[in-house]
C-alpha cells in the first residue's frame, strides 16, 4: 500500500475544524405551551419555568465558552414560541430575509424578529410565501437546503433563491413529529451533514444521497428525541444529551459532541437548533 492508500483506510477519523459563529438567541422569558401547533406540545403538560430559564442559559453559555457570539432578542409578552430564534428568519450574506409564520399564534414574531434585524443594521426583507427563517432554510456551504411539506412553502424557496442568489434545495418532508427541517437533519460542516431518512420523501433522500454521500443517518431512538435539532461549529456539536447514539457518531465522525438537556424546550417541540438563529457571514 502506497502511504495515502495507507491514510485513506486508517480508522482515524478526518480533524475537524472549528470556525468562530455569530447566533442569537431569545429568553424563554414568556415560554409556555399556550397552544398546540405541532405533535409535541401537549398543554396539558405544565412548563418548569425556571427551569426552562437555566437550561437556557447553560445553552448560552456553552456558545460563549466555545468563544462564538450571541446577540439576544428581546422577548415579547404574548408570544410564548418567541424563544425558537430559528424560526425568526435567515440571515445570509449580508440579507436578513423575516420569517412569515405558518400559525397565526406565531405571526406577531416577525415584527420583533424584523426589529432585532433592524436594529443590527441590517434590512429585513419578507417573503411573500410562509417561510419560518432557520427551522426548514439550512445554510451548508455555499447552498440552502430548504424543507417543506408542514411549514415553509415551496413557493418561499424560489423567493429566498432569489433574494440570496445562492441555489436553494427543496426537500419535502412526510413525518409530522419532523415538521421543520431542523428537526430531521443537521449541518455539521459545509459538506457534511446528519439526517434521519424517514422524515423525508424519496425524493428528499435521493436528492440528500447525491448531495451528501458522506452523511450521518441517525436512527429512530435519536431522531425521536430530537437528537438533529443540533448546532455545529464544524468541530463542537451541541446537541441534545439524550441522543448518544447520535453522539458516538459524531465522535466517530471527528467531532466533538456535547450534549445539553433542553427537556422543558422540547415540550414546545424544539431544541438546541430551534433555540439558536445563525447569522451567516
Ligand atoms: N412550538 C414551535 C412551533 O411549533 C416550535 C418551533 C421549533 N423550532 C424549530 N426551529 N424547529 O412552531
Amino acid at each position: 500500500m502506497t502511504i495515502s492508500e495507507v491514510a485513506s483506510h486508517s480508522a482515524l477519523p478526518p480533524t475537524r475544524a472549528a470556525r468562530t459563529r455569530h447566533y442569537a438567541m431569545t429568553a424563554p422569558t414568556h415560554f409556555a405551551v399556550e397552544y398546540a401547533i405541532n405533535p409535541w406540545m401537549d398543554t396539558s403538560t405544565p412548563v418548569d419555568a425556571g427551569l426552562a430559564w437555566r437550561q437556557w442559559e447553560n445553552l448560552r453559555h456553552i456558545y460563549l465558552d466555545l468563544g462564538h457570539s450571541v446577540d439576544l432578542v428581546a422577548p415579547e409578552p404574548g408570544l410564548p414560541d418567541m424563544v425558537y430564534a430559528a424560526n425568526g428568519g435567515l440571515l445570509v450574506g449580508g440579507h436578513a430575509i423575516v420569517a412569515r409564520f405558518a400559525y397565526p399564534q406565531r405571526a406577531g414574531e416577525a415584527d420583533a424578529y424584523a426589529a432585532w434585524m433592524s436594529s443590527r443594521g441590517h434590512q429585513p426583507v419578507q417573503t411573500r410565501h410562509t417561510n419560518e427563517g432557520q427551522g426548514d432554510l439550512l445554510v451548508a456551504g455555499s447552498k440552502i437546503l430548504a424543507g417543506h411539506g408542514f411549514r415553509t412553502d415551496p413557493r418561499a424557496h424560489d423567493e429566498i433563491a432569489d433574494i440570496t442568489g445562492l441555489p436553494v434545495v427543496g426537500l419535502e418532508l412526510v413525518d409530522p413529529r419532523f415538521y421543520h427541517l431542523d428537526t430531521a437533519l443537521t449541518v455539521l460542516t459545509d459538506d457534511v451533514i446528519a439526517y434521519y431518512p424517514p422524515a423525508f420523501t424519496d425524493t428528499a433522500r435521493a436528492t440528500l444521497e447525491r448531495l451528501f454521500p458522506d452523511a450521518i443517518l441517525v436512527t429512530s431512538t435519536d431522531a425521536f428525541v430530537l437528537g438533529l435539532n443540533a448546532v455545529s461549529d464544524g468541530r463542537h456539536v451541541v446537541h441534545p444529551a439524550a441522543a448518544t447514539g447520535f453522539a458516538a457518531q459524531l465522535s466517530a465522525a471527528g467531532f466533538e459532541p456535547i450534549g445539553v438537556d433542553l427537556s422543558e424546550l422540547l415540550k414546545g417541540g424544539g431544541s438546541v437548533k430551534c433555540c439558536t438563529l445563525e447569522v451567516h457571514s
